[in-house]
């Protein structure tokens, strides 16, 4: 069985691997975890977690199969530069937004198999929406031992590099986007007098709902049609929306997001 070491062990390792290790077949044995500086965090997941801890992660890292990078992208540059005498035929994973294979390629030994996997908060319950890609010299094995990495934690769609980064921001960011409107509409809830609690239930459900819907045959349009009588109250409001310019909104944001992520790595 292939043996895997994170290095970093910040919430994504984390959801990463708890969802490995509740798979019903183990996939990777032993989960090695390693991060910088937080000793105290590292007692605590080997506690939690049926993982062995590393507090000097280069002696490991020459003998383990995979090696997931789930460090701040600040960190890489020097993390590849560290990894790259120990390469000799691991594949290296990255989680870092705005990392591709092609830049962990350009710093790595020639040869060295590597894949991105970009998931989303939601990795920590499980249901995160990831997508990946694997790098030139990745095998048909490498590339299974990343479906089994992103299936522990949920959905995940294969695209190309340039396509990840384009849509990280719908995957990735436009969460935030949707815990934002459910903030806007929890606080107008609470204004016609219920309580916190009441606003989060009716609008999780309503969320909830919507989202079990669009999981349905019918297509997003069709579901908004079905809720909007022409000229009543829902039409009203969407027509309200639209004024506002709802779409050129979304659009300006999603490409807030990739402007914003093309910035930070040119
Ligand atoms: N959170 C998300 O929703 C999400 C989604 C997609 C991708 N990602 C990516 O996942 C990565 C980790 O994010 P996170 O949310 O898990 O962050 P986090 O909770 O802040 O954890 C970061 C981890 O990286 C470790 N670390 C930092 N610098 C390091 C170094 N030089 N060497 C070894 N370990 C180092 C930290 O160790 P210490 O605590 O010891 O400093 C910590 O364990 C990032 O690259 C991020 O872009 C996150």
């Amino acid at each position: 069985m292939p043996s895997i070491l994170f290095i970093g062990a910040g919430r994504m390792a984390e959801a990463i691997f708890a969802g490995l290790l509740e798979q019903p077949k183990q996939t990777f044995n032993p989960v090695y975890v390693s991060n910088q500086t937080n000793r105290q965090h590292l007692k605590k997941l080997e506690h939690d977690y049926d993982i062995e801890t590393v507090s000097d992660w280069e002696e490991v890292a020459q003998k383990v199969d995979v090696i997931l990078l789930a460090a701040p992208p600040s960190a890489h540059p020097q993390l590849l530069q560290q990894l790259s005498p120990l390469i000799s035929g691991q594949l290296i994973i990255t989680v870092a937004a705005g990392i591709g294979t092609s830049d962990m390629e350009a710093q790595l030994p020639k040869g060295t198999a590597t894949a991105w996997i970009m998931p989303n908060t939601a990795a920590q319950a499980g249901v995160s929406m990831s997508l990946y890609t694997v790098g030139a010299h990745a095998t048909a094995a490498h590339k299974q031992f990343v479906l089994n990495l992103v299936h522990a934690i949920g959905e995940a769609e294969e695209l190309t590099e340039a396509q990840i980064h384009e849509l990280t921001a719908i995957t990735g960011s436009a969460p935030a986007f949707v815990y934002e409107f459910a903030l806007q509409l929890q606080s107008i809830a609470k204004s016609y007098g219920i309580t916190d609690a009441q606003a989060k239930k009716l609008v999780t459900a309503m969320f909830d709902g919507s989202a079990q819907m669009l999981k349905s045959e019918l297509t997003a349009a069709e579901l908004r049609d079905q809720v909007t009588t022409p000229g009543g109250a829902t039409d009203a409001g969407l027509k309200s929306l639209n004024r506002d310019e709802f779409q050129a909104s979304i659009a300006r944001a999603v490409s807030a997001v990739t402007d914003h992520a093309k910035k930070k790595r040119n």
